[in-house]
Protein backbone atom coordinates (compact mmCIF):
# COMPACT_ATOMS: atom_id res chain seq x y z
CA UNK A 1 0.00 0.00 0.00
CA UNK A 2 1.27 3.58 -1.00
CA UNK A 3 1.92 6.26 1.60
CA UNK A 4 -0.74 8.27 3.16
CA UNK A 5 -1.25 11.22 1.59
CA UNK A 6 -2.00 15.00 3.24
CA UNK A 7 -5.34 16.25 3.25
CA UNK A 8 -3.94 18.89 0.55
CA UNK A 9 -2.53 16.91 -1.72
CA UNK A 10 -5.91 14.06 -1.24
CA UNK A 11 -7.70 17.63 -2.99
CA UNK A 12 -5.06 18.22 -5.43
CA UNK A 13 -4.80 15.19 -6.75
CA UNK A 14 -8.50 14.24 -6.86
CA UNK A 15 -7.47 12.00 -10.54
CA UNK A 16 -4.82 9.77 -8.86
CA UNK A 17 -6.73 9.18 -5.81
CA UNK A 18 -4.44 7.39 -3.01
CA UNK A 19 -6.96 4.59 -2.45
CA UNK A 20 -6.73 3.09 1.56
CA UNK A 21 -6.80 -0.61 1.80
CA UNK A 22 -10.48 -0.13 3.80
CA UNK A 23 -9.51 -2.03 6.79
CA UNK A 24 -6.71 0.54 7.05
CA UNK A 25 -7.69 2.43 10.33
CA UNK A 26 -4.91 5.07 9.99
CA UNK A 27 -5.26 5.46 5.93
CA UNK A 28 -9.31 5.68 5.75
CA UNK A 29 -8.98 8.20 8.91
CA UNK A 30 -6.54 10.02 6.53
CA UNK A 31 -9.00 10.47 3.80
CA UNK A 32 -11.57 10.81 6.11
CA UNK A 33 -9.31 14.91 7.26
CA UNK A 34 -9.06 15.35 3.90
CA UNK A 35 -12.40 15.55 3.00
CA UNK A 36 -13.09 17.54 6.10
CA UNK A 37 -10.62 20.27 5.62
CA UNK A 38 -11.66 20.60 1.76
CA UNK A 39 -15.28 20.74 3.54
CA UNK A 40 -14.24 23.60 6.06
CA UNK A 41 -11.61 25.39 3.35
CA UNK A 42 -14.15 25.41 0.94
CA UNK A 43 -15.80 29.39 0.43
CA UNK A 44 -18.95 28.64 -1.15
CA UNK A 45 -21.00 26.12 -2.65
CA UNK A 46 -19.33 26.28 -5.61
CA UNK A 47 -16.04 25.31 -3.81
CA UNK A 48 -18.00 22.73 -1.60
CA UNK A 49 -19.25 21.02 -5.17
CA UNK A 50 -15.72 20.34 -5.94
CA UNK A 51 -14.97 19.29 -2.56
CA UNK A 52 -17.58 17.06 -2.27
CA UNK A 53 -16.82 15.24 -5.97
CA UNK A 54 -13.19 15.00 -4.78
CA UNK A 55 -14.05 13.43 -1.51
CA UNK A 56 -17.27 11.73 -1.56
CA UNK A 57 -17.69 11.42 -5.38
CA UNK A 58 -17.94 8.05 -6.74
CA UNK A 59 -14.15 8.58 -7.98
CA UNK A 60 -12.97 9.74 -4.31
CA UNK A 61 -10.55 7.40 -2.11
CA UNK A 62 -13.46 6.64 0.37
CA UNK A 63 -15.64 5.98 -2.61
CA UNK A 64 -13.42 3.37 -3.94
CA UNK A 65 -12.18 1.83 -0.66
CA UNK A 66 -15.85 1.17 -0.05
CA UNK A 67 -16.37 -1.03 -3.09
CA UNK A 68 -13.13 -3.16 -2.42
CA UNK A 69 -15.14 -4.35 0.72
CA UNK A 70 -16.93 -6.63 -1.34
CA UNK A 71 -13.65 -8.55 -2.78
CA UNK A 72 -12.30 -9.33 1.25
CA UNK A 73 -12.64 -12.35 3.49
CA UNK A 74 -15.96 -12.78 5.31
CA UNK A 75 -13.79 -11.76 8.55
CA UNK A 76 -12.66 -8.76 7.07
CA UNK A 77 -15.32 -7.82 5.46
CA UNK A 78 -17.30 -7.41 8.89
CA UNK A 79 -14.34 -4.84 10.25
CA UNK A 80 -13.62 -2.47 7.10
CA UNK A 81 -17.76 -2.96 6.51
CA UNK A 82 -18.08 -0.94 10.38
CA UNK A 83 -14.63 1.30 9.65
CA UNK A 84 -16.00 2.04 5.95
CA UNK A 85 -19.85 2.92 7.22
CA UNK A 86 -18.74 5.32 10.41
CA UNK A 87 -15.92 6.99 8.07
CA UNK A 88 -18.57 7.78 5.28
CA UNK A 89 -21.31 9.00 7.69
CA UNK A 90 -18.76 11.28 9.20
CA UNK A 91 -17.81 12.46 5.54
CA UNK A 92 -21.23 12.79 4.84
CA UNK A 93 -22.21 14.56 8.01
CA UNK A 94 -19.90 17.17 7.36
CA UNK A 95 -20.55 17.57 4.14
CA UNK A 96 -24.64 18.54 5.22
CA UNK A 97 -23.53 20.69 7.67
CA UNK A 98 -21.13 22.69 5.63
CA UNK A 99 -23.57 22.81 2.76
CA UNK A 100 -26.26 23.84 5.47
CA UNK A 101 -23.85 26.78 6.93
CA UNK A 102 -22.76 28.00 3.21
CA UNK A 103 -26.63 27.70 1.79
CA UNK A 104 -27.52 30.39 5.10
CA UNK A 105 -24.56 32.53 3.80
CA UNK A 106 -25.68 32.52 0.37
CA UNK A 107 -29.62 33.37 1.16
CA UNK A 108 -28.49 36.43 3.69
CA UNK A 109 -25.83 37.46 1.24
CA UNK A 110 -29.05 37.31 -1.75
CA UNK A 111 -30.87 39.46 0.40
CA UNK A 112 -28.26 42.33 0.94
CA UNK A 113 -27.16 42.17 -2.67
CA UNK A 114 -30.64 41.84 -4.49
CA UNK A 115 -32.87 44.29 -1.91
CA UNK A 116 -35.40 46.89 -3.71
CA UNK A 117 -35.72 49.48 -1.87
CA UNK A 118 -39.77 50.14 -2.70
CA UNK A 119 -39.28 53.94 -1.14
CA UNK A 120 -35.75 55.37 -3.26
CA UNK A 121 -37.26 57.80 -6.63
CA UNK A 122 -37.12 55.93 -9.53
CA UNK A 123 -34.11 56.66 -12.41
CA UNK A 124 -35.89 57.47 -15.24
CA UNK A 125 -34.01 57.74 -18.62
CA UNK A 126 -35.61 60.86 -20.31
CA UNK A 127 -36.43 59.89 -24.33
CA UNK A 128 -34.13 62.24 -26.63
CA UNK A 129 -36.28 64.98 -28.78
CA UNK A 130 -35.07 67.05 -31.32
CA UNK A 131 -34.19 70.52 -31.01
CA UNK A 132 -37.39 73.03 -31.82
CA UNK A 133 -34.94 74.62 -34.17
CA UNK A 134 -34.32 71.68 -36.10
CA UNK A 135 -37.83 70.85 -36.34
CA UNK A 136 -38.58 74.24 -37.13
CA UNK A 137 -36.34 74.57 -39.67
CA UNK A 138 -37.48 70.93 -41.52
CA UNK A 139 -41.62 72.71 -41.10
CA UNK A 140 -39.90 75.66 -43.27
CA UNK A 141 -38.38 72.97 -45.86
CA UNK A 142 -41.49 71.10 -45.90
CA UNK A 143 -43.17 74.07 -46.76
CA UNK A 144 -41.06 75.17 -49.41
CA UNK A 145 -40.56 71.90 -50.92
CA UNK A 146 -44.30 71.74 -50.74
CA UNK A 147 -44.43 74.53 -53.62
CA UNK A 148 -41.99 72.72 -55.36
CA UNK A 149 -39.04 74.37 -54.54
CA UNK A 150 -35.28 72.42 -53.77
CA UNK A 151 -33.31 72.65 -50.96
CA UNK A 152 -30.12 73.77 -51.50
CA UNK A 153 -26.76 73.62 -49.09
CA UNK A 154 -23.32 75.54 -49.06
CA UNK A 155 -20.09 75.53 -46.75
CA UNK A 156 -20.02 77.48 -43.52
CA UNK A 157 -16.08 78.30 -44.06
CA UNK A 158 -16.84 80.37 -46.99
CA UNK A 159 -14.98 82.58 -49.62
CA UNK A 160 -15.01 86.44 -48.64
CA UNK A 161 -16.45 86.33 -52.50
CA UNK A 162 -19.54 84.46 -52.62
CA UNK A 163 -20.41 86.06 -48.92
CA UNK A 164 -19.43 89.74 -50.27
CA UNK A 165 -18.14 90.57 -53.64
CA UNK A 166 -20.13 88.32 -55.39
CA UNK A 167 -23.82 90.02 -53.61
CA UNK A 168 -22.33 93.31 -54.85
CA UNK A 169 -20.55 94.32 -51.87
CA UNK A 170 -18.21 96.59 -52.99
CA UNK A 171 -14.38 95.85 -51.74
CA UNK A 172 -14.76 99.07 -49.36
CA UNK A 173 -18.72 99.50 -48.97
CA UNK A 174 -19.38 99.82 -45.79
CA UNK A 175 -22.40 97.22 -46.15
CA UNK A 176 -19.60 95.38 -44.96
CA UNK A 177 -19.36 95.84 -41.88
CA UNK A 178 -23.36 95.84 -41.57
CA UNK A 179 -22.14 92.26 -40.77
CA UNK A 180 -19.74 91.63 -38.18
CA UNK A 181 -17.71 89.08 -39.74
CA UNK A 182 -15.24 86.01 -38.21
CA UNK A 183 -12.81 86.12 -41.19
CA UNK A 184 -10.08 83.11 -40.84
CA UNK A 185 -6.73 83.51 -41.07
CA UNK A 186 -4.45 84.06 -42.33
CA UNK A 187 -6.20 87.40 -44.00
CA UNK A 188 -5.18 86.83 -47.40
CA UNK A 189 -6.78 83.33 -47.61
CA UNK A 190 -10.08 85.09 -48.08
CA UNK A 191 -11.92 82.72 -46.03
CA UNK A 192 -14.38 83.76 -43.68
CA UNK A 193 -17.13 81.93 -41.48
CA UNK A 194 -20.50 82.89 -43.45
CA UNK A 195 -22.29 85.96 -42.00
CA UNK A 196 -25.72 84.67 -43.88
CA UNK A 197 -26.48 81.88 -46.13
CA UNK A 198 -26.87 84.41 -49.02
CA UNK A 199 -23.68 82.69 -50.71
CA UNK A 200 -25.72 79.84 -51.35
CA UNK A 201 -27.94 82.18 -53.47
CA UNK A 202 -24.78 82.40 -55.45
CA UNK A 203 -23.38 78.85 -55.35
CA UNK A 204 -27.08 77.08 -56.86
CA UNK A 205 -26.68 79.79 -59.58
CA UNK A 206 -23.66 78.77 -60.45
CA UNK A 207 -24.31 75.29 -59.78
CA UNK A 208 -28.65 75.01 -61.27
CA UNK A 209 -30.09 75.71 -64.06
CA UNK A 210 -32.54 78.36 -64.95
CA UNK A 211 -34.88 78.54 -64.02
CA UNK A 212 -35.20 77.87 -60.27
CA UNK A 213 -36.27 78.13 -56.78
CA UNK A 214 -34.47 76.68 -53.80
CA UNK A 215 -34.41 77.42 -50.08
CA UNK A 216 -31.00 77.33 -48.36
CA UNK A 217 -31.66 76.76 -44.69
CA UNK A 218 -28.12 76.72 -42.64
CA UNK A 219 -26.04 78.04 -39.60
CA UNK A 220 -24.21 81.02 -39.82
CA UNK A 221 -21.76 83.18 -37.65
CA UNK A 222 -21.60 87.10 -36.81
CA UNK A 223 -19.52 88.52 -33.68
CA UNK A 224 -22.05 89.06 -31.23
CA UNK A 225 -21.96 88.41 -28.01
CA UNK A 226 -24.75 85.97 -26.37
CA UNK A 227 -27.20 87.72 -24.67
CA UNK A 228 -30.69 87.43 -24.86
CA UNK A 229 -31.58 88.22 -28.04
CA UNK A 230 -28.11 87.56 -30.18
CA UNK A 231 -25.58 84.50 -30.30
CA UNK A 232 -22.88 84.34 -32.22
CA UNK A 233 -23.96 80.78 -34.06
CA UNK A 234 -27.45 80.93 -35.12
CA UNK A 235 -29.49 79.66 -38.13
CA UNK A 236 -31.11 81.54 -41.67
CA UNK A 237 -33.17 80.17 -44.11
CA UNK A 238 -32.75 81.89 -47.80
CA UNK A 239 -35.76 82.06 -50.60
CA UNK A 240 -34.26 82.04 -54.59
CA UNK A 241 -36.84 81.95 -57.37
CA UNK A 242 -35.38 83.00 -60.75
CA UNK A 243 -37.11 82.76 -63.67
CA UNK A 244 -38.41 84.80 -66.58
CA UNK A 245 -40.63 87.88 -65.79
CA UNK A 246 -40.65 87.36 -61.77
CA UNK A 247 -41.54 90.84 -59.78
CA UNK A 248 -42.47 91.92 -56.63
CA UNK A 249 -45.73 90.60 -56.82
CA UNK A 250 -44.15 86.85 -56.39
CA UNK A 251 -42.35 87.95 -53.43
CA UNK A 252 -45.58 89.15 -52.05
CA UNK A 253 -47.54 86.00 -52.98
CA UNK A 254 -45.14 83.56 -52.15
CA UNK A 255 -43.98 85.27 -48.96
CA UNK A 256 -47.90 85.95 -47.56
CA UNK A 257 -48.58 81.92 -48.47
CA UNK A 258 -45.70 81.06 -46.37
CA UNK A 259 -46.86 83.22 -43.36
CA UNK A 260 -50.22 81.51 -43.46
CA UNK A 261 -48.37 78.22 -43.33
CA UNK A 262 -46.57 79.10 -40.44
CA UNK A 263 -49.15 81.51 -38.38
CA UNK A 264 -52.45 80.15 -39.42
CA UNK A 265 -54.55 81.96 -42.17
CA UNK A 266 -55.08 85.28 -40.20
CA UNK A 267 -51.24 86.08 -40.51
CA UNK A 268 -50.37 88.54 -43.40
CA UNK A 269 -47.24 90.58 -44.20
CA UNK A 270 -46.15 93.43 -45.28
CA UNK A 271 -42.74 95.01 -47.02
CA UNK A 272 -40.65 98.25 -45.77
CA UNK A 273 -38.09 99.94 -48.26
CA UNK A 274 -34.51 98.90 -46.82
CA UNK A 275 -31.06 98.33 -48.69
CA UNK A 276 -29.18 95.70 -48.94
CA UNK A 277 -26.42 95.32 -51.64
CA UNK A 278 -27.84 92.17 -53.41
CA UNK A 279 -31.07 93.13 -53.98
CA UNK A 280 -32.72 95.87 -55.71
CA UNK A 281 -35.05 96.69 -54.65
CA UNK A 282 -35.12 95.81 -50.82
CA UNK A 283 -37.24 95.20 -48.44
CA UNK A 284 -37.67 94.74 -44.50
CA UNK A 285 -40.21 91.87 -44.12
CA UNK A 286 -42.84 92.27 -41.29
CA UNK A 287 -45.45 89.77 -40.46
CA UNK A 288 -48.77 90.04 -38.62
CA UNK A 289 -49.07 87.81 -35.86
CA UNK A 290 -52.53 86.74 -35.02
CA UNK A 291 -51.33 84.78 -32.34
CA UNK A 292 -48.57 86.83 -30.52
CA UNK A 293 -48.58 87.15 -26.66
CA UNK A 294 -50.13 90.49 -25.21
CA UNK A 295 -52.42 90.44 -29.11
CA UNK A 296 -51.76 89.97 -32.99
CA UNK A 297 -49.40 92.65 -33.79
CA UNK A 298 -47.05 93.44 -36.69
CA UNK A 299 -43.38 91.55 -35.83
CA UNK A 300 -39.93 92.41 -37.91
CA UNK A 301 -39.09 89.15 -39.88
CA UNK A 302 -36.73 89.18 -42.37
CA UNK A 303 -35.06 90.67 -44.96
CA UNK A 304 -35.59 90.69 -48.62
CA UNK A 305 -36.02 91.94 -52.54
CA UNK A 306 -35.63 91.74 -56.51
CA UNK A 307 -32.28 89.59 -57.04
CA UNK A 308 -29.90 92.83 -58.09
CA UNK A 309 -28.66 92.58 -61.82
CA UNK A 310 -25.37 92.75 -60.87
CA UNK A 311 -25.65 89.29 -59.22
CA UNK A 312 -26.92 87.60 -61.70
CA UNK A 313 -24.87 88.66 -63.55
CA UNK A 314 -21.81 87.53 -60.84
CA UNK A 315 -23.52 84.57 -61.64
CA UNK A 316 -23.39 84.33 -65.51
CA UNK A 317 -27.21 84.65 -65.64
CA UNK A 318 -28.39 87.59 -68.33
CA UNK A 319 -30.38 89.79 -66.52
CA UNK A 320 -32.35 90.95 -69.62
CA UNK A 321 -33.72 87.81 -69.83
CA UNK A 322 -34.20 86.68 -66.36
CA UNK A 323 -35.14 88.49 -62.99
CA UNK A 324 -35.28 86.78 -58.91
CA UNK A 325 -36.00 87.50 -55.96
CA UNK A 326 -34.91 86.28 -52.44
CA UNK A 327 -35.55 86.40 -48.87
CA UNK A 328 -33.76 85.76 -45.95
CA UNK A 329 -35.18 85.28 -42.44
CA UNK A 330 -33.24 83.92 -39.03
CA UNK A 331 -34.75 80.53 -37.44
CA UNK A 332 -34.18 81.75 -33.96
CA UNK A 333 -35.82 84.78 -34.39
CA UNK A 334 -38.81 82.60 -35.76
CA UNK A 335 -38.85 80.50 -32.92
CA UNK A 336 -38.62 83.51 -30.16
CA UNK A 337 -41.72 85.04 -31.30
CA UNK A 338 -43.53 82.07 -32.62
CA UNK A 339 -43.47 79.97 -29.57
CA UNK A 340 -42.91 82.54 -27.09
CA UNK A 341 -38.62 81.87 -26.17
CA UNK A 342 -38.68 85.32 -24.47
CA UNK A 343 -34.12 84.16 -23.92
CA UNK A 344 -32.02 82.69 -27.11
CA UNK A 345 -30.07 81.04 -24.07
CA UNK A 346 -32.69 78.31 -23.47
CA UNK A 347 -32.49 77.86 -27.36
CA UNK A 348 -28.46 76.94 -27.28
CA UNK A 349 -28.41 75.36 -23.74
CA UNK A 350 -29.45 71.97 -24.79
CA UNK A 351 -31.36 71.07 -22.06
CA UNK A 352 -34.05 68.54 -22.83
CA UNK A 353 -36.63 69.77 -20.88
CA UNK A 354 -36.58 72.62 -23.03
CA UNK A 355 -36.32 70.56 -26.48
CA UNK A 356 -39.43 67.93 -24.70
CA UNK A 357 -41.49 71.21 -24.44
CA UNK A 358 -42.14 71.23 -27.96
CA UNK A 359 -43.08 67.66 -28.78
CA UNK A 360 -41.83 65.71 -32.01
CA UNK A 361 -43.73 68.13 -34.53
CA UNK A 362 -42.96 66.24 -37.98
N1 LIG B 1 -28.85 88.11 -46.04
C1 LIG B 1 -29.65 89.13 -45.41
C2 LIG B 1 -29.28 89.17 -43.92
O1 LIG B 1 -28.70 88.27 -43.42
C3 LIG B 1 -31.12 88.85 -45.52
C4 LIG B 1 -31.61 88.89 -46.95
C5 LIG B 1 -31.65 87.74 -47.71
C6 LIG B 1 -32.04 90.07 -47.52
C7 LIG B 1 -32.12 87.77 -49.00
C8 LIG B 1 -32.49 90.12 -48.80
C9 LIG B 1 -32.54 88.98 -49.56
O2 LIG B 1 -29.55 90.15 -43.27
Amino acid sequence: MSEPTSPETAVLDGLVPVVPHPTDEVGVNVAVQAALAAFAAAGNLDELKSARLAHSGEKSPLSLANREIGRLDKSEKAVAGKLMGASRGRVNKALADRTAVLEAEDAARILVEETVDVTAAPRRRRAGARHPLSTLQDRVSDIFVGMGWEIAEGPEVESEWFNFDALNFAPDHPAREMQDTFFIDPVDSHLLLRTHTSPVQVRSMLEREVPMYVLCPGRVYRTDELDATHTPVFHQFEGLAIDKNLTMADLRGTLEHFARQMFGDDASIRLRPNFFPFTEPSAELDIWHPGAKGGPRWIEWGGCGMVNPNVLRAAGIDPEEYSGFAFGMGVERTLMFRNEVPDMHDMIEGDIRFSEHFGMEI
